[in-house]
């Protein structure tokens, strides 16, 4: 009891935390107008004319710059005004990281038109003709987001196929679905066949990256939302975007605020200052990767952390794939798993590479993977190592 007595005695520095949370959605984007004004002119037709036209637009930046929040925004708006103009519009947004197959990707799209849609018993093709059926017989036009959809690309599926070509085969057709694809790297879609790719790449916008003065703004904006007043002065907000600003992923300079917050609650400060900043952007594992580590299977976490134990104990910066193979058997041996193979290893690497969490360099195009060195440059290994260890003993592996 005293304990939480004590705490709730103390007055806390923030107006409300939830509001510093990567998944919020603000009431304002600054630094994105010119984006959703231009989503809005592409979608507008959708209200004007409904389910006359089938958009298919490209997303692309680099990691940490609003891609998912603002197109999560616009979905916002274009509910609302739908909804006030009597246009049976659904929006879905889905993350083809979490939902990795074609499987779960359609099963999440259906069950925002039907609830309790049963998770179990259908083909994806089935799904895609149920899905068609529920739009035509509820009138409704539904947009698509198809968030990190590398994922689903490097798998091989052929959703993306599928859904862009929807209309095609059918006479007498209402244009019943839109599709936002969103990816960091516009290299991924040339895995696509030619026909799809043409479709997507006719309208891409390209998220250009936060200038300084955009990230101060940003930041101070959402310091205001979260933070009571006079808590933290410009000046610290500025070193928060020096620490952001490198990276310039604003999942970092959230984070900082945060926890620079909370260090000077523990302190007793009525207000945030450089000390607590200072600590507050020790943070060496990038959030994005703390995400992506999160939803990782277990044998590629067990992979990911042969990387680690042999680069810890190595004295050279890098370490060799064969290397890590040695390492990544011993483990598997020791929790009695049966390995991966060496060529779902090699795809468990290339998905680092993409997740910005190590490099490659091949030394030896001829006998690909055998010889090629490995790096983990921008993390900090401890950190990592403890933080992967966690992770496994959540999902009952302790190594
Ligand atoms: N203009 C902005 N105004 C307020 N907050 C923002 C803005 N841009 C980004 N953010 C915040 O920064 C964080 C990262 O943004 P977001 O998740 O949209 O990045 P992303 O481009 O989708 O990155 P990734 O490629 O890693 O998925 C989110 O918490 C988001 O709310
Ligand atoms: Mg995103």
């Amino acid at each position: 009891m005293e304990y939480f007595e004590e705490l709730l005695k103390k007055p806390s520095l923030f107006q409300d935390e939830s509001k510093l949370d990567m998944n919020y959605i603000p009431d304002r984007l600054p630094h994105r107008d010119k984006e959703l004004s231009l989503l809005s002119q592409l979608f507008l037709t959708l209200i004007t004319d409904p389910n006359s036209i089938s958009r298919k637009i490209l997303i692309t930046g680099k990691t940490g710059i609003g891609k998912t929040v603002t197109i999560k925004y616009f979905g916002e708006i274009l509910k609302k005004v739908s909804t006030e103009r009597n246009v049976a519009i659904k929006y879905v947004h889905v993350n083809c990281r979490k939902e990795r197959t074609s499987y779960k990707v359609l099963i999440k799209i259906i069950r925002v038109i039907k609830k309790n849609f049963p998770k179990r018993g259908y083909s994806p093709q089935d799904l895609l003709e149920i899905l068609i059926d529920f739009l035509n017989q509820q009138d409704i036009h539904i947009l698509i987001v198809l968030d990190e959809l590398s994922y689903l690309i490097n798998k091989g599926e052929d959703l993306i196929y599928s859904l862009t070509r929807i209309n095609d085969d059918s006479v007498n057709f209402q244009e019943r679905l839109s599709i936002i694809g969103i990816v960091r790297d516009l290299s991924c879609i040339n895995n696509l066949d030619y026909s799809t790719v043409s479709t997507l790449q006719r309208n891409i916008i390209k998220f250009s990256n936060y200038s300084k003065k955009q990230i101060f703004d940003i930041l101070k904006y959402r310091a205001h939302l979260s933070l009571k007043e006079n808590v933290i002065t410009d000046d610290l907000i500025k070193m928060i975007v020096d620490s952001t600003y490198l990276n310039g992923d604003i999942r970092n300079g959230l984070n900082i605020l945060w926890k620079a917050t909370k260090i000077a609650e523990s302190r007793n400060l009525n207000f945030i200052n450089t000390e607590c900043v200072r600590l507050g952007s020790q943070e060496t594992v990038p959030f994005s990767t703390l995400d992506i580590l999160k939803y990782m299977s277990s044998h590629k976490l067990l992979f990911l952390f042969s990387i680690v134990k042999g680069l810890k104990n190595n004295y050279e910066p890098t370490i060799s794939f064969l290397g890590i193979l040695k390492r990544y058997r011993i483990i598997c041996e020791n929790l009695e798993l049966n390995p991966r193979s060496n060529s779902q290893l090699w795809n468990y690497l290339q998905e680092f590479k993409r997740e910005s969490i190590v490099i490659i360099e091949i030394i030896s195009e001829k006998v690909k993977g055998r010889r090629a060195l490995i790096q983990i440059p921008e993390i900090n290994l401890l950190k990592l190592e403890d933080i992967i260890i966690k992770i496994l003993q959540s999902k009952g592996l302790k190594v």
